[in-house]
């Protein structure tokens, strides 16, 4: 057991009586206020050098954090001085929203497992595009996630991504399209090929253009999707989202298991390489893949980068392990590389 799981996660699975998201604000705040030595000191224990390149982007290493957890990109520079070789920021929608009635995440402990239906409570990408203006870059690519505000009917979906775009793209590493949560009613919809299209076709241009999938996707709707984002320029995919299935859950979390929104974590782990291995498979490669999906252990991380990933992204595991996940996934994620130059 290390440090962070015999002393700091018992401390902040307490906080507001046990209130997930209480403990994700404390220390996301925590986070955003340590000061530079700190930082310094932090990075010299978690940073890994083990540089990987994907889609014409070079990253310090392979392990990227997930979007949702710093939406409104307030902790940014804490993320790489935990290890991180890339951030991922948002969801972020052209409107400034509050999400969904709390309470909204919940820790199913038993299953190394989390629910949640934010609903993309964020600060608009206004407030996103000045907090980046002003912070300059952190040191590792940045990816910026967009959604589609909940006001704005499907039908207007493209001018509300594109929105957003505008005011991000100069700030972003690449851009993230996510239409996968589950939580923005009718936002999967936009997983169809005409509708993915007509995004493709708005939203490519300066900064490469990532689609974000969900695992619940049939292996026919996922090939047709893939169809379109190599005909219309997409950089790469990003697989998976959290899943609507409550599969692999222990006993104990069954009555939380009702609770609705997408459940992340170990019980995603497996369905998570199904599809990352699917897609390599079906593009023949030619379509660089970001795996994310219940990485809780560094052989998580090597076993999406076996299954085709060229970098992961984590969440979860960060909840339940802290940033010693990160370096270990990070050194696992090298020793890939290096058994594959062999
Ligand atoms: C509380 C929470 C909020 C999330 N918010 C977003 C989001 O805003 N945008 C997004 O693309 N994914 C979001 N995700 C999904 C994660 O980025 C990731 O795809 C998913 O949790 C699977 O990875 P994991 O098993 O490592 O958590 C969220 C996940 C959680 C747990």
């Amino acid at each position: 057991m290390t440090l962070f799981e015999s002393t700091v996660r018992p401390v902040l699975f307490r906080l507001g009586g046990g209130d997930a998201e209480a403990a994700h604000e404390f220390t996301l705040h925590r986070l955003a206020g340590l000061p530079a030595p700190a930082r310094s000191l932090m990075r010299a224990r978690y940073a890994t050098s083990a540089p990987v390149e994907a889609f014409g982007v070079r990253f310090p290493n392979a392990v990227g954090l997930a979007a949702g957890m710093d939406k409104n990109g307030i902790a940014l520079p804490a993320w790489p001085a935990l290890g991180f070789g890339f951030v991922e920021v948002g969801t972020v929608t052209a409107k400034a929203q509050p999400g969904n009635d709390k309470p909204r995440l919940f820790r199913l402990r038993g299953s190394e497992a989390i629910i949640n239906r934010m609903g993309f409570n964020n600060a608009g990408a206004a407030a996103l595009a000045t907090r980046l203006a002003a912070l300059g870059p952190i040191g590792v690519p940045l990816g910026v996630s967009l959604g589609k505000s909940k006001v704005t009917p499907l039908e207007e979906a493209v001018e509300d991504y594109l929105t957003s775009h505008r005011l991000l793209h100069p700030y972003a590493d690449y851009i993230a399209v996510n239409v996968s949560s589950p939580n923005t009613p009718g936002l999967r919809s936009l997983q169809d090929k005409s509708a993915i299209a007509d995004l493709l076709k708005a939203l490519v241009g300066p900064k490469p253009v990532l689609v974000k999938i969900a695992p619940d996707l049939t292996e026919p709707a996922i090939a047709e999707l893939l169809e379109v984002c190599l005909s219309h320029g997409a950089a790469g995919v990003i697989a998976t989202n959290t899943t609507l299935s409550r599969d692999g859950l222990a006993q104990s979390d069954q009555p939380r298991a009702t609770e609705a929104g997408g459940l992340s974590g170990r019980p995603l782990t497996e369905k998570a390489r199904k599809v990352v291995h699917f897609v390599h498979t079906e593009t023949g490669g030619r379509l660089p893949i970001i795996g994310v999906g219940g990485i809780m252990e560094p052989d998580d991380a090597a076993r999406l980068l076996d299954a085709g990933a060229s970098l992961v992204q984590l969440y979860s595991g960060f909840i339940y392990r802290g940033p010693a996940l990160v370096r270990a996934a990070a050194k696992a994620a090298a020793n890939h590389q290096a058994a594959s130059a062999r």
